[in-house]
């Protein structure tokens, strides 16, 4: 969906990989070795997957990242332009375009090893060099799979244009001291509960974070947040067809939260609780529809699907 003149604009800083999903009945324990099929290759990756989900939000929608000087990054760049996604500001570096491992149960299920590549040596000076496009958006999204240095550079970045930063703490970072200084200095977090649990577990405290808004998605069981002194919960909402692949469901949450939350800020709405409720449900709409389809970018809702959910 093209982005209007006066649409919300989103920028999101982060990584982008080739996936390859491959299908096994169950999940592999550790030391287990299981059969699989169907080997796909897509682009996906944390921040190319959100991007994409803003973009078909309706949201103006900037891509920053890294991808290598190699045939991935090419398919990656089309992939972008295909969906509306401006990424003039993707560096092309020396290593190789990051790519990810996604196993897919035949009951939903996911787990996923990522190899980073040009994602983690894509750097705070490349984010400096996008200080433009971080001006010019409403939003600013992060994920934890580029560097923390990356990272910093656009809290700092955004922080002196005055753009609020929405941090997706996904996945769950080894340094968790680092990262709680980090996402002190983003309005709103998102985790989910592997995240959550690896963010507290230091005795780190929901209130005394930083940002102004945390949500855990919870799945099935939809999200709890905490909003200046207060917190709740919403329940998920039903896509009312079979749920098949859960990979991509919290980048579509991710994505359909920022381009709806930029969307809020354009029209000068405050982040208050009638608000976030409403920017939730628009992210659990998104991140349920995204589980009815295969693949991560390929499975992402369209802004008219999530209307007809929410209406239903
Ligand atoms: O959230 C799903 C994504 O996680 C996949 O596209 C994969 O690349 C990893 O980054």
């Amino acid at each position: 969906m093209p982005a209007t003149e006066s649409a919300p604009r989103v920028c999101i800083v982060g990584s982008v990989n080739v996936d390859t999903f491959v299908s096994t009945p169950t999940l592999p324990k550790p030391g287990e070795t299981v059969l699989g099929s169907a080997q796909v290759h897509t682009p996906g990756g944390k921040g190319a997957n959100q991007a994409v989900a803003a973009a078909m939000m309706g949201a103006k929608t900037w891509f920053v990242g890294a991808v290598g000087n190699d045939d991935s990054g090419r398919v990656v760049e089309s992939m972008f332009q295909s969906h509306g996604v401006d990424a003039h500001r993707v560096a092309r570096l020396l290593a190789p375009t990051g790519a990810a491992i996604v196993c897919v149960a035949a009951t939903g299920e996911n787990s996923i090893i990522v190899i980073p590549g040009a994602n983690m040596d894509f750097g705070a000076e490349h984010v400096r060099s996008a200080s433009a496009e971080i001006r010019s958006a409403d939003v600013v999204v992060l994920q934890a799979e580029i560097s923390l240095e990356a990272n910093r550079a656009a809290v700092d970045v955004a922080a002196a244009c005055g753009t609020p930063v929405m941090m997706n703490l996904a996945p769950s970072p080894a340094d968790v001291e680092a990262v709680i200084s980090l996402v002190s200095g983003c309005e709103v977090l998102i985790v989910n509960e592997v995240e959550e649990a690896a963010l507290f577990a230091k005795g780190a405290r929901p209130h005394a974070l930083g940002p102004e808004l945390i949500v855990t998605t919870l799945g099935a069981q939809g999200v709890r947040w905490w909003h200046k002194g207060s917190e709740g919960a919403l329940p998920a909402i039903d896509p009312g067809v079979p749920i098949i692949d859960t990979v991509g469901a919290g980048d579509a949450f991710v994505g359909a939260f920022a381009a709806r939350w930029a969307a809020a800020r354009v029209s000068g709405t405050p982040l208050d609780e009638t608000v976030l409720r409403d920017l939730m449900r628009w992210g659990m709409a998104a991140g349920a529809l995204a589980c009815t389809k295969r693949g991560a970018i390929t499975s992402l809702p369209n802004r008219s699907e999530v209307v007809g959910l929410l209406k239903r």
